[in-house]
């Protein structure tokens, strides 16, 4: 039966920072695991869905529009109807916090990097996301 597929891909710090400033934490560290990791993240989102918050869709460079769909999610959305909107497809629920305090549930699987930041933050990882399991959209 085809389906939605939701995934998650998502760059932690060594204690789970995620943003800072509304910008990722280590933005601009041009070190070799912060540029593959961006690297990895539009070579694996390539050809999908994107689904993600305003502030971190106005983060998304220009050429990634080319190859991929893009979708700013709005808190008036229903997840559900948001969702089965893609059936067939790969989505990746790209954040921040509220949309995936909304969207874990809906996620079958994650990708997070943890990269060696020990830096400030003041946006945060929440493991219980990864254990909200149970709602898979279907058609
Ligand atoms: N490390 C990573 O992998 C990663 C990934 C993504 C973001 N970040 C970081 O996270 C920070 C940005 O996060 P952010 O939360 O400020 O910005 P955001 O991307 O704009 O996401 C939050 C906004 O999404 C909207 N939203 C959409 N659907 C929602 C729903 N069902 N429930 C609640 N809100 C919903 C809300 O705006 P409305 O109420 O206006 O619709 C909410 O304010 C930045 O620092 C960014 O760099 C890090």
């Amino acid at each position: 039966m085809p389906r939605t597929l939701v995934k998650c891909m998502i760059a932690i710090g060594r204690s789970g920072q995620l943003g800072l400033n509304g910008h990722l934490p280590w933005e601009g560290n041009s070190e070799p695991d912060y540029v593959a990791d961006v690297a990895r993240f539009f070579e694996l989102t390539r050809g999908h869905v994107l689904l993600a918050g305003p502030r971190t869709i106005a983060a998304v460079p220009e050429f990634a529009y080319r190859d991929r769909t893009i979708q700013i999610l709005r808190s008036n959305m229903n997840p559900e109807q948001v969702l089965l909107h893609y059936i067939g497809r790969t989505v990746f629920i790209g954040g921040g916090p509220a949309v995936w305090d909304v969207y874990a549930p809906y996620i079958e699987h994650w990708d997070i990097n943890r990269l060696p930041y020990d830096g400030p933050a003041d946006t945060w990882f929440k493991p219980e996301w990864l254990i909200a399991g149970g709602k898979h959209p279907r058609g």
